[in-house]
């Protein structure tokens, strides 16, 4: 498939720049070293990295511009994935295959090793080798999104809401802040790249929008419908720990009802960029149709 071969080349890309920038395993203080290194190569399916270059491509930006935002925010993710893992969490084993950081290290270096990739993500944006303006915006976007009014704001009301039902309009906000706050600034990193217009970034804006919604509408599905083995993490543990979602609230119909909802309004936003919007659209697929 022609949407195929940039993927794979921007997956590579990414995890060439991680491995560059994350601190040796052979240096002091190793354990944490390896930690970080655990959390953050070799794994996953770096939809964020992805939508980042598939959003330059659309401006036509070089994709070695674009190789520090997308670098920087699989560091915000991965740091996410080690704390939502950790016992005052999630409390899981497994993640991407592989046992979890606190558990192939310990709970401490499993902390700072979060705190260090987080730290990383935004030395990697400082040092971007782009004009300082949009070091600056990139700054700016990935530091809200990651943060109380972003992801970590929605990991908090996902705390909260365990163990109780909440509105359809809260779920989508928690949903929206944990998962779609990261997705969002993926695209428009990717878009402050190029020279974009004010009604062009709200389009894709958009898009993301719905694409992050819908991305944790799937992952909430697939807790229910499939295997720790397909997943690399274990399955079924919302239930089991009483956690508000999409089938525990509107049933796996109403669940799979909101993401052909989602596919509408993605397939809507990117309409007038027409054949240059090719691969982000086949991301938008992939969140709603991803098995793993
Ligand atoms: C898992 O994210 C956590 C959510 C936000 C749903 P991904 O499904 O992107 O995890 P990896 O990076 O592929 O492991
Ligand atoms: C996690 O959501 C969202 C993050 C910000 C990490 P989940 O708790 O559903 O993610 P998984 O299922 O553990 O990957
Ligand atoms: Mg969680
Ligand atoms: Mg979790
Ligand atoms: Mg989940």
């Amino acid at each position: 498939m022609e949407t195929e071969a940039p993927f794979v080349r921007w997956a590579q890309r990414v995890e060439t720049a991680l491995g560059q920038a994350l601190p040796s395993a052979s240096l002091s203080p190793q354990r944490l070293h390896a930690a970080m290194r655990h959390a953050a190569l070799g794994g996953g399916k770096r939809i964020r990295p992805l939508l980042v270059y598939a959003t330059g491509s659309i401006f036509g930006t070089e994709e070695r511009w674009l190789d520090a935002p997308a670098a920087a925010v699989e560091l915000i993710h991965a740091y996410s994935l080690v704390h939502d893992d950790l016992p005052a969490m999630d409390d899981d084993a497994m993640r991407r295959g592989r046992p979890t950081v606190h558990v192939a290290f310990d709970e401490a270096t499993a902390i700072l090793a979060g705190d260090a990739l987080q730290s990383l993500a935004f030395e990697i944006l400082a040092e971007a080798p782009v004009a300082s303006e949009l070091r600056v915006a990139w700054l700016r976007a990935l530091s809200t999104a990651a943060g109380a009014a972003g992801m970590c704001g929605g990991q908090a009301l996902d705390v909260e809401a365990t163990g109780q039902m909440q509105t359809l309009a809260d779920l989508e906000c928690m949903h929206r802040l944990k998962t779609g706050a990261l997705i969002r600034t993926s695209v428009r990193m990717g878009a402050l790249g190029g020279s974009v217009d004010e009604g062009t970034l709200r389009l894709l804006d958009t898009f993301a929008d719905a694409l992050g919604l819908a991305f944790q509408v799937r992952d909430d599905i697939l807790d229910v419908e499939s295997s720790s083995e397909q997943l690399g993490k274990t399955a079924g543990k919302d239930a089991a720990q009483a956690k508000c979602t999409y089938p525990a609230l509107l049933g796996m119909d109403g669940a799979k009802a909101k993401l052909k909802e989602l596919d509408l309004v993605m397939h809507d936003a990117l309409a007038p960029f027409r054949k240059h919007a090719t691969a982000l659209w086949a991301l938008g697929k992939l969140a709603i149709h991803r098995t793993s």
